[in-house]
């Protein structure tokens, strides 16, 4: 363990499937006006929305409606929001939904009381939030991006072919997250699929990297086991509460800032997957698994060692008479296997991508350096031609 490094979570957690009646005990500590934060319209079938209304209204609340957030959230959609809030001088911004609501709620709370325009400020400039900040809270209804405890917020610009992410400090992380793994039994295979891989692939971005004997490391195989084990059993049965249960956990887990801590991280198959959804507007977990298996065999040689102890740890890859190229690669076999197993996209085709769009998403990817390889555009562009 090299790093040096702080390390706190902000957020306060509610698990369980009795978990929404802790909203009573957090609804006082805001304001009166609460803006409502929600997606297409699920929570409204599977009654999440009545229920949270429902609690809202007991606690004297007055409620902004803000619905008709898209996954992956646009800009546009974030002005409209910032308008909402600044209309009726809202006090906490309650998101009800999967990342794309809580991303959404965390760009709003930073863009309410600021001059700039949010998507200049915080996703070309990067700069840090200098106004006052409102309080966001978070009920989950998907497994995935681990935005219920973090400071993640990414937003889509369709105009300028761009999706980025700014990862915001502790006083934009949500101030609780109510996580009842029951509120995500609604969701269509698909979605809970492309989430189960959103959560392994977090905690792969952040293994990939560094060649020290790091704790990390260790908290994240046992992350992986889990996502692994559960999967399998929650593919099957969708309903199985504990394998839900235990896929909500763990995502929140891949991605509260604990297991990079002392890591460089890579982040290089999130930042070819948001540029595929730039220009695809595709599901963010499917964007991922798309281009991971090229993506990995690149990086391999370059990681050899980690390689290896990813496919004996993992996978369970017995290394007897075997060269350490072998393992590695029976190790991404077995990878690929699971991924197979559990239905994701396995090229970008299936997403609809084209030969004719390969620069334009190789043009919208971030190339960053703390992986195994620092990347070229060429090495970009290779990657996307093999993912197709
Ligand atoms: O909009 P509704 O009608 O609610 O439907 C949603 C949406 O169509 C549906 N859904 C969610 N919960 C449901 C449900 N349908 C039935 N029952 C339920 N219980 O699922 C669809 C996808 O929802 P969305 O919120 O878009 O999915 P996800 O949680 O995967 O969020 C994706 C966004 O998060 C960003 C992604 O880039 C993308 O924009 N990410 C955020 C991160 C962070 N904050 O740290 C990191 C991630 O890597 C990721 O980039
Ligand atoms: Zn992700």
């Amino acid at each position: 363990m090299l790093g040096n490094f702080s390390y706190k979570n902000a957020t306060k957690l509610y698990f369980g499937d009795d978990s929404l009646k802790y909203l009573n005990d957090e609804l006082p500590k805001y304001g009166k006006t609460v803006q409502l934060i929600y997606g297409g319209g699920s929570v409204k079938k599977n009654g999440i929305y009545d229920a949270v209304v429902g609690i809202l209204k007991e606690n004297g609340k007055t409620i902004v409606e803000d619905a008709g957030v898209m996954p992956n959230p646009t800009v546009d959609k974030l002005r409209e929001g910032v308008r909402l809030a600044r209309e009726n001088n809202v006090d906490f911004l309650l998101a009800v939904g999967g990342g794309s609501c809580c991303d959404y709620a965390k760009a709003v709370s930073v863009s309410v009381n600021c001059d700039d325009d949010p998507w200049e400020k915080y996703y070309i400039r990067f700069e840090k939030p200098d106004c006052a900040i409102i309080p966001v809270g978070c009920i989950l209804t998907m497994a995935g991006t681990g935005s219920e405890m973090n400071g993640g917020s990414v937003i889509t610009n369709h105009e300028q072919k761009l999706k980025i992410g700014h990862v915001f400090g502790e006083d934009v992380m949500p101030k609780f997250s109510i996580l009842n793994p029951k509120f995500t039994m609604s969701l269509p295979k698909r979605q809970m699929v492309a989430g189960i891989y959103d959560v392994f692939n977090h905690i792969c971005e952040q293994y990939f990297s560094g060649e020290d004997d790091n704790t990390s490391d260790y908290l994240a195989e046992a992350l992986m086991k889990s996502v692994i084990h559960s999967s399998l059993i929650a593919v099957d049965n969708p309903q199985d509460y504990e394998a839900r249960s235990n896929i909500m956990w763990s995502a929140t887990w891949a991605l509260n800032t604990l297991i990079s801590r002392g890591k460089t991280t890579d982040w290089m198959v999130h930042m070819l997957g948001q540029a595929v959804g730039a220009i695809t507007d595709a599901t963010h977990g499917m964007t991922l698994a798309a281009v991971s298996l090229p993506y990995y065999r690149t990086i391999m040689p370059y990681g050899l060692p980690k390689f290896v102890r990813f496919a004996k740890e993992v996978w369970g890859v017995d290394p007897k008479g075997k060269t350490d190229e072998d393992i590695a690669n029976e190790g991404l076999a077995a990878l690929e296997k699971w991924m197979r197993t559990i239905g994701v996209a396995m090229s970008l085709g299936e997403l609809g991508v084209t030969e004719d769009m390969i620069e334009a998403i190789a043009d919208a990817t971030i190339i960053l350096d703390g992986g195994y390889k620092v990347f070229t555009r060429d090495d970009v562009v290779k990657v996307l031609k093999a993912s197709l």
